[in-house]
């Protein structure tokens, strides 16, 4: 039994598909689903996930999501939208199925939208696109089960930056005359010891491929929602599971994990990394190279 495997071992891992991994979890024992699923259009080993079919790939992940997620827990999907391919007629146009699985989360399996955020690559492979921009960013759909939620916005705080520390040393805030009481009287405001409030947008390089998988995703993508969205111990579910990243960030900070990929060398891969650092967590150290 799954469940058991995870709470003598705190991982485990499956060759099976992502949306029936789930279904052997007990209902409701999932505090975040996280995991990058085949991106539309990309050709790859394991298939192409078409813009036209996209919605309908995604749904048995959605329902077993929806079933085995606490009422308090989140699902943040990672993906991109990849262009459709130009024709003598089309140029290459860029999909909007990502915006409307986004719509679907909320209108057919009823869960409530954190936030869409951004994740801006600084250093994107190049596409020699001429027809739009350089592609250099990915969405996040980060999503509640609940339409009350609570996140742990202290855990990943980030560090002032010079000239909002020079504004809370020189400006006095004032009370606005719309009515808006965020200072009530005249007064100075000190900066929160434990950093700025975090934004929407998370940027970094991609990372290297320095696993035998074509997606590796760098780590800070699954670590800033792990900390955002869980406690030690919760369990952290990535359906899509690659090479394990998901798994490494989750036990690294004390989480525990299940994962599941369709792809066996993808799941030898990620057992072997998490067989590594099980029993005795870093606190989210880089991979090492
Ligand atoms: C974009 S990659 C995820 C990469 C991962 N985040 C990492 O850091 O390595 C998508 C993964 O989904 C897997 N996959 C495709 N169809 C699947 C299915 N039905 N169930 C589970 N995994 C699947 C692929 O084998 C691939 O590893």
């Amino acid at each position: 039994m799954i469940i058991q495997e995870i709470n003598k071992s705190n991982y485990a891992v499956r060759r099976m598909d992502g949306a029936k991994g789930m279904l052997l979890l007990p209902d409701k024992s999932i505090k975040l689903i996280y995991g990058s699923p085949p991106y539309p259009n990309a050709e790859r080993e394991y298939g192409v996930w078409r813009s036209s079919e996209y919605i309908r790939k995604m749904s048995p992940f959605l329902d077993s999501a929806c079933l085995k997620l606490r009422d308090d827990g989140f699902i943040v999907i990672n993906v991109k939208a990849n262009r459709e391919k130009s024709t003598s007629k089309c140029s290459s146009k860029r999909s909007l199925v990502i915006e409307k699985l986004a719509i679907e989360m909320e209108e057919t399996w009823g869960l409530h939208c954190v936030d869409i955020e951004i994740w801006v690559k600084e250093n994107p492979v190049p596409t020699g696109l001429r027809v739009a921009c350089q592609d250099a960013y990915e969405q996040n759909l980060w999503f509640s089960k609940s339409s009350k939620w609570t996140i742990n916005i202290d855990a990943i705080r980030r560090p002032y930056e010079s000239h909002s520390v020079q504004t809370y040393e020189t400006y006095e805030y004032k009370p606005r005359s719309n009515g808006n009481t965020y200072v009530r009287k005249n007064k100075r405001i000190a900066p929160n010891p434990l950093g700025a409030l975090p934004k929407n947008i998370i940027s970094g390089g991609v990372s290297a491929r320095i696993d035998d998988h074509p997606a590796t995703q760098p780590l800070y993508l699954p670590q800033k929602y792990i900390k955002a969205t869980t406690a030690e111990n919760d369990l952290v579910v990535d359906p899509w599971m690659g090479s394990g990243t998901t798994g490494y960030a989750a036990l690294s900070l004390g989480r525990r994990f299940a994962g599941f990929d369709v792809v066996e060398e993808y799941v030898e891969h990620a057992a072997s990394l998490l067989r590594s650092i099980a029993g005795g967590h870093d606190n989210g150290k880089e991979k090492e190279t």
